[in-house]
């Protein structure tokens, strides 16, 4: 089997369709939907956001140098592809999609209570490209649902049913295939069936079980558990 060669396109897929939230002082919240995103650095933690000009949300990201990329479920697809297609500057995109507002605990701009990820992230560099610019900003904080907390402080996000876009459709995470470095693991452990869909109600649950004492505890161990790459 041959393959076309195409002129350069983005064909980097699938990726990260993330709502990010800004806010200018004395103004309505907005959200963008953006899957121009990415990781790009450990230590310090930082990521890559790119913003055409025109929308709404780039004054608003230049300005005040401050976001929020929340991440976003099966659950949340629907305003996902809402804030993706309409703009902030004619609807008020929380309201619209019945979604709230929630403190950030070192920025001003508000996460979504609804995405159970919300990266704080305080702009350092805007680069220009061409139709985009590309906003690098550091991590400042990661507010985290206690609901995929389980009893030992360990977060699921694989269970949150979190989405990807992959060449103009979003999709759910499909099945499990495997861990980080098990390619090259002496000893595998037993494959337990696997997928990435909600798991809350189990979690919901066991939260309920712990004292307000031992939830204090685990949140405090939040980051602990997280890898580095
Ligand atoms: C899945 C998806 C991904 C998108 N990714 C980007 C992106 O990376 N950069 C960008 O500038 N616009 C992107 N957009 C378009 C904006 O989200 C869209 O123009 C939005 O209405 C702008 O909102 P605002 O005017 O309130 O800022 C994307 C839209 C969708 C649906």
């Amino acid at each position: 089997m041959g393959k076309q060669f195409w002129k350069p396109g983005n064909m980097l897929y699938p990726l990260p369709a993330v709502m990010v939230s800004c806010q200018r002082e004395n103004e309505k919240p907005n959200i963008i939907t953006l899957a121009w995103v990415g990781t790009v650095c450990s230590d310090p933690a930082m990521v890559s956001i790119s913003i055409r000009p025109e929308r709404y949300s780039y004054d608003i990201i230049r300005e005040t140098g401050e976001f929020v990329i929340n991440l976003t479920t099966a659950e949340l697809a629907k305003a996902t592809d809402y804030c993706g297609v309409r703009s902030g500057r004619n609807v008020d995109k929380f309201a619209e999609m019945k979604l709230t507002p929630s403190p950030s605990q070192k920025i001003h701009a508000p996460g979504i209570k609804e995405s159970p990820v919300n990266i704080e992230c305080r702009v350092t560099q805007i680069i220009k490209l061409g139709s985009h610019d590309m906003f690098l900003a550091e991590v400042v904080g990661v507010d985290v649902d206690e609901d995929c907390l389980d009893q030992n402080g360990k977060f699921h996000l694989n269970d949150t049913g979190l989405i990807a876009y992959s060449h103009g459709e979003y999709f759910s995470l499909g099945e499990y295939v495997g861990k980080f470095g098990y390619s090259v693991r002496k000893n595998p452990p037993a494959e337990k069936p696997h997928t990435a869909k909600g798991n809350r109600r189990n979690r919901e649950s066991e939260r309920k079980n712990r004292t307000p004492e031992k939830n204090a505890v685990k949140s405090g161990k939040r980051n602990k558990s997280a890898k580095q790459r």
